[in-house]
């Protein structure tokens, strides 16, 4: 049996998978993005994302404060210039098969409130797996090129874009602010051509045509970047002086006139059977296009429409990528090796006899955890019709994109006759400690803490990570050299090492690797970072369950050091004001708070955090974003018709403005916006004496 479909999961189970997800989702995100170790497929991924989206869906009271459907991209890296996106950069949601795509046609009328019969045209173009870029012409001249980063912030790239022919440097009667983003990618026969002049000279050869792209114009000389082949197709804009265009395809159409490559498989397609038929069309032709593709993008084709739909936190309602499935080829596993991360968590890798896949040679992919390979899945329902997996099998191995793959079946017709079921390891293979699963939990965890070794130093990798202390020269890699010589066991000796090993420079300049310059620049840096924000300096903790968006949230809740622990010492006993005060922050659920308070509470953990803080200096937290809303922290209640907006589009604006919106008037009710029609929840909220809004009075408010 699959996995439990949503609709037969209990709010319980609900929390606890979705809690599971966004720890394997935050987990692929750092070995892809931040390690370059990507340890799951593109298509794993984005199931685990789309399974995520769907419990979220059927419980959003149980969407956590660092949810992975908010997340997106990749942190930008050192070596470049920041540059912040005036208009964000986003990614697009994801659908695999036909029946999502009418559901989206649906649901984009639903929110706009059209009707069945009303046209809503969509144009329909491939998917180009390159990566974005951002070009922003100022009086028609390139001036900035940018990559997308973590969305808001992307890296400085303008003089390798350059080099880019397909680029224009100039564009004649452009408007005077124009940002035209789009996909840099290299042909297959550039690739291919690529390679062999790297192989040549023996340098590094790239795995596919869009590890060659990003690694070509991420290149900190030009000149290398020059030599490169790079292509790039034009398909959206971020700040404009005026409007482009009417519709999408007609902007489209603008971008070509100004000189820039559109996709000529670009098509206007009035609905769901339309945009289909253009699916399997542009399917057919995947093979001879002379470029890697990995789905194809429809957008809603009136610009006013996609104006009135907006954008969730890290995408578009108007778009959504409708991706091919993933490619697959069968191997023998050779061995199963188990990695143990910085939570604890055993993940198990196979180890394959090396295969093409999608021509990709693979030699390495997931198993998940221990259900995965005896066939079940984490509510115990089989898996693969309950076939295990064992050293020796010939299996099936699964991979889109770039990222490790994963064993997806197996053939019992091949096993071995001597194959023996895989027991998975009850005691760490790095400390000897017993490796233990909880209840509900699908991943086996070793116990021991802080004298694991694996643990410390992934603990000290997440610590210096760059969404956590970001240390300039402090990387993995250093961090494994510094742990492995006993010179950084826990995150406060980073703070201790110049007093140690800093003495005239003497012995850390005379490691390999080190001179006298970076020893200098490596104490700097440390030393830039004793001041730190308290968001950052939770999140660099490396609880479990605690994410980026939680730590921010924990941070703006508490505002001090001194605030957050008092409060996590206060809640200790898991009842009592200061616990309930935890769970009442919007996105604090139970997992979250009670790994938290266990973690600020247990004794050596507390201790090692009690060592780093004394040698902080930590920054109060942020004030919301919000703040010059009118109405930020407000509770409203829409109820009745709206006339110039649907239900969802109120909703939508008013969270972006801060507000919270609530289904019922109660007194903690601020404003009810009621329209014609509104019956009881109106009549409370006089009763209660609340500020009561027409529509027109609410537009008014947040300013139209
Ligand atoms: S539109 C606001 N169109 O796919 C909408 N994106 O998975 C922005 N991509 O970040 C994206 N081909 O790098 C769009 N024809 C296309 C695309 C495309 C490739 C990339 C883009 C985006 C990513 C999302």
């Amino acid at each position: 049996m699959a996995e439990k479909s949503t609709a037969d999961l209990d709010e319980e189970e609900a929390r606890a998978e979705l809690a599971h997800l966004a720890e394997q989702l935050s987990r692929a995100n750092r070995a892809y993005h931040t390690e370059d170790a990507p340890e799951i497929s593109d298509a794993d991924y984005d199931r685990l994302k789309r399974r995520n989206a769907e419990i979220e869906a059927r419980f959003p009271h149980l969407k956590r404060s660092d949810s992975p459907s908010d997340q997106v991209g990749a942190p930008v890296s050192d070596g470049f210039a920041k540059v912040r996106h005036v208009v964000r950069m986003m990614s697009l949601s994801n659908a695999f098969e036909d029946e999502d795509i009418t559901d989206f046609d649906t649901s984009i009328r639903r929110y706009l409130g059209l009707g069945e019969g009303d046209p809503l045209s969509y144009t329909a173009e491939p998917k180009i797996d390159g990566l974005s870029l951002s070009l922003r012409y100022e009086r028609g001249q390139l001036v900035q090129a940018a990559t997308r980063g973590d969305g808001a912030e992307g890296e400085n790239v303008t003089a390798n874009a350059r080099t880019i022919d397909d680029i224009p440097q100039s564009i004649p009667d452009a408007p005077d602010i124009l940002e035209i983003r789009g996909e840099v990618y290299m042909s297959h026969a550039d690739f291919a051509e690529l390679n062999e002049r790297q192989a040549a000279k023996g340098g590094k050869t790239f795995a596919n045509p869009r590890n060659a792209a990003a690694g070509s114009l991420r290149q900190l000389d030009s000149s290398i970047t020059k030599d490169r082949p790079l292509r790039f197709f034009a398909y959206s804009w971020g700040e404009l002086s005026e409007p482009l265009a009417d519709t999408q395809a007609n902007a489209i159409a603008r971008l070509a006139q100004m000189g820039f490559q559109t996709n000529p498989l670009t098509a206007v397609c009035d609905g769901p059977a339309e945009m289909l038929a253009q699916y399997r069309a542009i399917e057919t032709q995947r093979a001879t296009l002379g470029y890697d593709i990995d789905g194809v993008v429809y957008k809603v084709n009136d610009l006013a429409l996609q104006g009135r739909l907006g954008f969730r936190s890290t995408t578009p309602r108007w778009a959504i990528a409708h991706k091919f499935p993933a490619e697959l080829a069968w191997t023998r596993l050779e061995a199963i090796d188990i990695q143990v991360g910085r939570t604890g968590a055993l993940s198990p890798v196979a180890r394959l006899a090396p295969v093409t896949v999608g021509g990709v040679v693979v030699s390495n992919a997931t198993l998940h955890n221990e259900d995965y390979i005896a066939g079940r899945d984490s509510s115990g329902s089989e898996i693969r019709g309950g076939k295990d997996i064992r050293v020796g099998d010939w299996v099936q191995v699964y991979r889109a994109g770039d990222v490790i793959p994963k064993v997806a079946d197996v053939d019992l017709s091949q096993r071995p006759a001597d194959a023996q079921p895989y027991s998975f390891p009850k005691a760490c293979p790095e400390c000897g400690s017993d490796a233990i699963r909880e209840e509900g939990d699908a991943v086996r965890r070793c116990s021991g803490g802080l004298i694991c070794p694996a643990q410390a130093v992934e603990k000290l990798k997440h610590f210096v990570s760059r969404a956590a202390f970001d240390i300039e020269g402090l990387g993995s890699r250093q961090v494994e050299q510094f742990y492995q010589d006993g010179w950084i066991a826990e995150p406060a000796d980073i703070f201790t090492l110049k007093e140690r090993y800093g003495q005239g420079l003497q012995q850390l300049k005379n490691r390999e690797g080190w001179g006298e310059k970076s020893a200098n620049n490596l104490f700097d840096a440390i030393d830039e970072r004793r001041r730190i924000g308290l968001g950052r300096l939770i999140f660099a903790l490396g609880i479990r369950h605690v994410g980026e968006q939680a730590s921010n949230l924990l941070a703006r809740h508490y505002g001090s050091w001194d605030a957050f622990e008092t409060a996590m010492r206060d809640a200790d006993a898991m009842e009592g004001t200061a616990w309930d005060d935890l769970l009442a922050i919007d996105g604090v659920g139970t997992v979250l708070a009670t790994s938290l308070v266990s973690a600020m509470n247990q004794d050596a953990e507390r201790a090692s955090i009690d060592r780093l803080v004394a040698h902080l200096d930590v920054q109060e937290a942020e004030r919301p974003s919000t703040d010059g809303s009118p109405v930020a922290g407000k509770t409203v209640v829409f109820t009745g018709t709206l006339e110039k907006m649907t239900r969802a589009e109120a909703k939508a604006r008013a969270e972006a403005l801060g507000a919270k919106v609530s289904g019922s008037v109660s007194s903690k009710t601020d404003i009810v916006v009621a329209g014609p029609g509104a019956g009881s929840k109106e009549k409370k909220a006089r009763d209660l004496g609340l500020t009561i809004l027409d529509e027109d009075g609410w537009l008014e408010l947040i300013g139209g």
